[in-house]
C-alpha cells in the first residue's frame, strides 16, 4: 500500500475519534450520542477493512468514506426543529453497517449501488415532489401526487430495508413478533413459506412486507407492486423485502428465488421487534 495512501487512511481514523469526543461533549441526548457514535465506529471500521486488505488506492471506497463522513456530519447537525423533516428536505440515511458487511448474502457492488444510486434518487425525487406541491404550489397537481407516492413509498421503504438487515442476524425471530407470528401463522416456518411465496409473486418490481394492522390486531403478509401499488391504509410495516430487479440482478441474474432464499439470513429480527414494538402502541378500536 502506498505510504501517503495509509498515512491519510490513518489521519481520518483519527479524525473520527475526534467526532466521537466532541460528540460526547455536545448537547444531544444520550440516545443521539449513542446513535451516533455507532455511525462513526461503523465508518471506522470501514477504514481499518480499507487498511486491513492492503490494496492501493481504490479510489470508489475512497469516494465511499468520503460520502459517508459528509452523511455523518450532516446527519449529527440537530435540525431547528427535531420533530419533523421540512418539506423537500429529506436525507439519504446512513447504512447501518459497511457496504460489504451483508456478503456473501449481498454484495457489497449491489449494496452500494442501490444505496448510493436508487435510494438517492427515491430521495430526490421526493424533495423535488414536496417542493412542487408543498411550496412552488406546481400544476398538475396530479402529476406531483403520482411523484410523491412512488419516491416517498420508495424512500420510506429503502429506509426501513436497510435497518430490517445486519451482518448479526439471529436467522430466526424470537421474543414479542415470534409470539406474534405464531398466533396469526401458525409458525415461523408457515410464515417464512407463506412471505417467501408473496416475494416470489411479485410480477415486475415491487416488494414483499410483513405488516402489524392496528384495526385487527394481527399481522399481515402483503405484496406491493413498484413501491405505492397494492398498499394497504392504516397499517405499519415491519420488514420489508425489495425484490426489484436491481436488488439482485448483479449477483443472481434473473434467479430471484436464490435472492430470496439468501435475504433470510440477513435479518435483522432485533430491528422487526422494536418496530413491532413501537408499531403496537397504536391502539385503535377493532373492526
Ligand atoms: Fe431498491
Amino acid at each position: 500500500m502506498d505510504k501517503d495512501y495509509q498515512a491519510y487512511l490513518e489521519k481520518l481514523l483519527e479524525w473520527g475519534e475526534k467526532v466521537k469526543q466532541k460528540l460526547k461533549d455536545s448537547d444531544l441526548t444520550e440516545e443521539e450520542i449513542k446513535h451516533a457514535t455507532e455511525q462513526v465506529e461503523i465508518w471506522q471500521e470501514n477504514l481499518s477493512d480499507m487498511m486491513a486488505s492492503n490494496q492501493d488506492e481504490d479510489m470508489d471506497r475512497l469516494e465511499d468514506v468520503r460520502m459517508q463522513a459528509e452523511q455523518l456530519v450532516e446527519n449529527f447537525r440537530k435540525p431547528q426543529d427535531a420533530s419533523s423533516v421540512p418539506y423537500g428536505k429529506h436525507k439519504l440515511p446512513p447504512l447501518p453497517y459497511a457496504y460489504n458487511a451483508l456478503e456473501p448474502y449481498i454484495s457489497e457492488q449491489i449494496m452500494r449501488l442501490h444505496h448510493q444510486k436508487h435510494h438517492r434518487a427515491y430521495v430526490d425525487g421526493l424533495n423535488k415532489a414536496e417542493k412542487a406541491l408543498y411550496i412552488d404550489k406546481k400544476d398538475p397537481i396530479k402529476h406531483w401526487l403520482r411523484e410523491q407516492a412512488f419516491h416517498g413509498s420508495g424512500h420510506y421503504l429503502h429506509t426501513i430495508f436497510w435497518y430490517n438487515m445486519t451482518p448479526k442476524s439471529k436467522k430466526k425471530p424470537d421474543g414479542a413478533i415470534l409470539r406474534q407470528i405464531e398466533k396469526d401463522f401458525g409458525s415461523w416456518r408457515a410464515f417464512k413459506d407463506m412471505f417467501t411465496k408473496a416475494a416470489n409473486s411479485v410480477e415486475g418490481d415491487g416488494w414483499a412486507v410483513l405488516l402489524w394492522t392496528p384495526r385487527s390486531g394481527k399481522l399481515a403478509v402483503q405484496s406491493f407492486e413498484k413501491h405505492q401499488l397494492f398498499q394497504v391504509p392504516d397499517t405499519i410495516p415491519l420488514l420489508v423485502l425489495d425484490v426489484w430487479e436491481h436488488a439482485y440482478y448483479l449477483q443472481h441474474y434473473n434467479d430471484k428465488a436464490a435472492y430470496i432464499d439468501n435475504w433470510w439470513n440477513v435479518v435483522n429480527w432485533d430491528n422487526v421487534n422494536d418496530r413491532f414494538k413501537e408499531a403496537s402502541k397504536v391502539k385503535w378500536q377493532l373492526f
